[in-house]
């Protein structure tokens, strides 16, 4: 049954003349329809633009339409999270109070906890639990207007737990409505029963753990976490060119916490993004834009660990294409909704009501590769579309903290009603 999404009070379509990534101005390009409706059949967008015109062109389907009404709303595409570890056992909010107290993300991780508490929990955590919770995950994330996520594994550091991980992603692919892209990142810490053989590691992802990931087409990209205490990037540099002669694509976690020339190796290596960038160098932003290198910006984890933000205004006016993501994780952004990433982005990093809405939509969608399927509202894409509470996109940053998400389409079918997952 076609669907007919009717007399949006705007429809923001994100449509450009620019193709791929949006860099500089056409970062503030939404393309604004008003009064517009949407014409769907099977899970694509045939038509859209003015009721009458859709009418004339398309008058068997509208007959047929199943319709639904955005009268006095907002309708965009489906929000694309494309930087989370996804998967994982346990939560830590014991580390909360710790970190309030003054202690540090890597001094807790140093002293066992961390991404090492996460490992432990993960490495017990059967695959059916970790499919339940998932599950339960992504019905939140669904009623939040997300309908594309990035999951990188990483809480295994063990082939056996890797590949669990991202088994649960490949049965998730299979059963979820939401869309999953899958990362590998065995290369997210150095377990503890490798201290002191950082690099006797770094062979084991290398040999033991990437070939398997290609076998097995659990991946498409490989990220490293390229951090003053994890892995240098030297170790970083073979990890990602090895993945890349798996046919994996490189992204890799940069300069989060310490500068440490993370942006520039994205740059060197033709990484499809950077991730994080909080104290990124001048001049890695600068190779950034020559390279066309995605700045991912994780605003969520500089807030949650109360560090600097990532320098996004100075980005988009370097001619660096800007993403942002909830970095959805245990320890450094406990959240789901991208919808306050957003509203952080406004605020802390200075990006713009429009901008922030294209780092979430087609931006997002090229730094996972799918910029040519969605991320925006055009004939021929996929038809993943919110209809949002409010009569204009500016009050989605004014009314901030907020979710504003009334109904989800995804692939053509309405799955979030006034707000409430229907399956
Ligand atoms: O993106 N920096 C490394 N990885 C995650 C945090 C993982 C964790 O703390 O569990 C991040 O911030
Ligand atoms: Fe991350």
């Amino acid at each position: 049954m076609p669907l007919l999404i009717k007399n949006a009070n705007e429809i923001v379509t994100m449509q450009s003349s620019v193709n791929g990534p949006r860099t500089g101005k056409a970062m503030s390009e939404l393309s604004i329809i008003k009064n517009g409706s949407i014409l769907v059949e099977d899970d694509c967008i045939i038509a859209i633009g003015p009721l009458a015109e859709i009418q004339q062109q398309f008058a068997e389907q509208v007959a047929q339409a199943d319709i639904v009404d955005a009268t006095g709303k907002v309708v965009m595409p489906g929000l694309v999270d494309c930087h989370t570890h996804l998967v994982h056992g346990g939560t830590r909010e014991h580390e909360l109070n710790m970190r309030l107290s003054g202690a540090t993300y890597m001094e807790i991780m140093n002293a066992g906890g961390g991404i090492h508490y996460t490992t432990t929990k993960t490495r017990e955590a059967s695959f059916d639990e970790l499919y339940e919770k998932t599950v339960k995950i992504l019905n939140q994330f669904l009623t939040y207007g997300v309908t594309t996520i990035e999951a990188k594994s990483g809480y295994g550091l063990d082939w056996e737990t890797e590949k669990k991980q991202l088994e649960v992603v490949k049965k998730l692919q299979e059963t979820h409505e939401i869309d999953l892209v899958s990362t590998f990142m065995g290369a997210h810490a150095v377990p503890s029963e490798y201290k002191g053989r950082e690099d006797d590691f770094v062979d084991v992802v290398i040999n033991e753990m990437l070939p398997k990931v290609a076998e097995l087409g659990l991946a498409e990209f490989n990220d490293v976490f390229c951090e003053k205490g994890v892995f240098t990037p030297e170790q970083s540099r073979k990890i990602l060119l090895a993945g890349k002669e798996y046919g994996l694509t490189p992204k890799i976690h940069a300069d989060e916490i310490e500068p440490y020339e993370g942006a520039e190796l994205a740059a060197e290596l033709g990484a499809i993004s950077a991730e994080h960038l909080l104290v990124a160098s001048d001049e890695g932003i600068e190779a950034m834009a020559k390279a066309g290198t995605i700045a991912v910006l994780l605003p969520g984890t500089a807030f949650f660990l109360r560090a600097p933000f990532a320098r996004g205004r100075l980005m988009i006016d370097r001619g660096v294409p800007v993403a942002i993501s909830t970095d959805f994780n245990p320890g450094s952004s406990p959240t789901i909704s991208l919808p306050f990433i957003q509203n952080l982005a406004c605020m802390n990093m200075g990006m713009t009501m429009e901008e922030v809405l294209v780092a979430t939509t087609i931006n997002a969608a090229y730094a996972i590769n799918r910029g040519e399927k969605v991320g925006s509202l055009e004939v021929g894409k996929k038809a993943d579309i919110l209809l949002l509470n409010v009569p204009n996109y500016k009050q989605l940053q004014y009314f901030y903290g907020m979710n504003h998400t009334d109904t989800v389409i995804k692939a053509g079918e309405v799955v979030v009603k006034e707000g409430v997952f229907i399956r």
